[in-house]
């Protein structure tokens, strides 16, 4: 077993680790450096964790019993999951977290060493950070099981508005607030139970309440903010068990979270409060009704072969991928159009919306796979002024984010969110199997407009036929 000096220095490597692995991680360049740094410090936590001087011998079994369990459902949950399910399993992993940091509280107020001889301040101080954790566990934890099954579909999207709610969700902290005090007062572990037990249903239906509240263009934003409260939660465990790396690596999580909420917030136009207050959106916007999706014009479809002779023709193309090449995975086929216009001459460019696909990076991820050079990738902002001297814009799969009633009707549900200006090209094309709407539910009144030409068909399939009209 490890002395506790020992165990301190390894806490430190790894806390540095983590540090070094939140920079890497955000550029993809440096990303699977980042990646390394993060499984390096992770391991070495764990270790000294385990084999550290609060682990007895006795406990050890139970210990990596517990840990080979966990491992083999992490090991199969990672292998098994498609990409594009990767945020609903990151919601479910919240889940745990908070799971964990809730148990870890109940544990922690029940267990009579915890409590050993703490009394005055250090036993309100002890018992505090028991309530506020339980409290941040339970709401991440049905918040995040209530994300999963939004994200996975196996819940609607649309934003569930109970009247008053605002007033529900005060009247609910009040009630936590009372029974905090009953709690910090309470006689005995039986009393102090009730507190407790009340507090962690109005925190459970909280958690529910708040992401039920939660359109579906939100959803990003919602997936990052629990991931904040998961990494507040493992600080409030941290606190518990007076484990400082718990809390060290708790408050990065939680802080970077909640500053890469802060950021999509920004990226989607929508104001932090208005998205954790519920609703769809912001800004006037409303609710999607059954009618928005309803198409409303006439299209102009185009061919594999036209669409490869209006490339060719091309001096400046704009390609904007959306979830669904991510679901067709056609990254590859798209990179192979990339290199042969490019040795054609022909300026080929990505541009990348905040949140396109599902995930943060998700595009990134998917062009880096195919080994797109990173300096023909842009963010959006870099490159939305150049759609009026652009050829072609080429949306593989993308619906919402180049949308242009965010724009043009201010009554849209995702009025106000910046989006590409793919219109603004002197052609664009639309490549999706159907006029069905995109993630938001909503109609495109771009696939009506007059310079527009809709290639219908599987993103992978179609682009694989453009490919070969091009060679030939
Ligand atoms: P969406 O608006 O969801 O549109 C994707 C489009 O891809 C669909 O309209 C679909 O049309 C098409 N599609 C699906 N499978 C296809 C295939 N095999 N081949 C060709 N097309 C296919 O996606 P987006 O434009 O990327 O926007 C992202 C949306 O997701 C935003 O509303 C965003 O708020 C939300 N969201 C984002 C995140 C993050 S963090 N990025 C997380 C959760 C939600 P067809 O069915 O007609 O083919």
């Amino acid at each position: 077993m490890m002395s506790a000096s020992l165990a301190t220095v390894s806490y430190i490597g790894a806390t540095i680790l983590f540090i070094l692995s939140l920079g890497g991680l955000s550029h993809p360049e440096s990303s699977r450096r980042g990646n390394l740094y993060g499984m390096i410090g992770m391991t070495i936590a764990v270790l000294a964790t385990v084999f550290g001087p609060r682990v007895t011998m006795a406990g050890l079994p139970w210990i990596i019993g517990a840990m080979a369990v966990g491992g083999a459902v992490g090991l199969y949950a990672a292998r098994k999951v498609q990409m594009t399910q990767m945020p609903e399993l990151v919601a479910l992993m919240h889940s745990l977290v908070g799971l964990a940091a809730a148990l870890v509280g109940f544990a922690n107020y029940i267990d009579p060493v915890a409590a050993h001889g703490l009394s005055g301040a250090e036993k309100a101080i002890h018992e505090i950070e028991i309530y506020i954790g339980i409290l941040i566990g339970a709401v991440t934890f049905s918040g995040s099981i209530i994300a999963f099954g939004k994200l996975s579909g196996k819940i609607g999207g649309k934003p569930l508005l109970l009247p008053a709610r605002h007033w529900l969700n005060l009247l609910g902290l009040l009630v936590v607030i009372v029974f905090g005090y009953q709690f910090l007062h309470a006689e005995s572990i039986g009393t102090g139970m009730i507190g407790l037990t009340v507090m962690t249903v109005i925190a459970l239906l909280f958690g529910i309440h708040m992401v039920m509240a939660i359109g579906g263009a939100d959803m990003p934003v919602v997936v990052s903010m629990l991931n904040s409260y998961s990494g507040w939660a493992a600080a409030a465990t941290g606190f518990m068990l007076n484990n400082d790396l718990l809390i060290v690596t708790g408050a990065l999580v939680g802080s970077s979270g909640a500053i890469l909420s802060y950021i999509m917030c920004r990226a989607m136009n929508r104001n932090f409060i208005s998205v954790i207050a519920g609703g769809f959106g912001t800004g006037g916007g409303t609710p999607a009704k059954a009618g928005d999706a309803q198409p409303a014009g006439e299209v102009s479809p185009i061919s594999a072969v036209e669409t490869a002779e209006l490339l060719r023709e091309a001096k400046n193309v704009i390609i904007v991928p959306g979830y669904g090449m991510a679901v067709a995975q056609a990254q590859h086929t798209v990179y192979e159009i990339t290199q042969l216009l490019r040795e054609k001459g022909v300026n080929v460019r990505f541009g990348i919306h905040p949140v396109a696909g599902r995930m943060p990076g998700h595009m990134n991820v998917l062009l880096a796979e195919a080994k797109v050079p990173y300096d023909i990738v842009m963010e959006m902002d870099e490159l939305n002024a150049d759609f009026p001297d652009t050829d072609v814009s080429m949306v593989i799969g993308a619906n919402d984010i180049v949308n242009p009633a965010a724009q043009e009707d201010p009554g849209s549900p995702i009025a106000g969110m910046p989006v590409l200006e793919v219109w603004k090209a002197r052609t664009s094309i639309v490549m999706k199997r159907s006029m069905a709407s995109g993630y938001a539910g909503v109609d495109n009144p771009l696939f009506y407009k007059e310079n527009n030409r809709m290639l219908f068909g599987d993103a992978k399939k179609m682009l694989e036929e453009v490919f070969v009209a091009l060679k030939a």
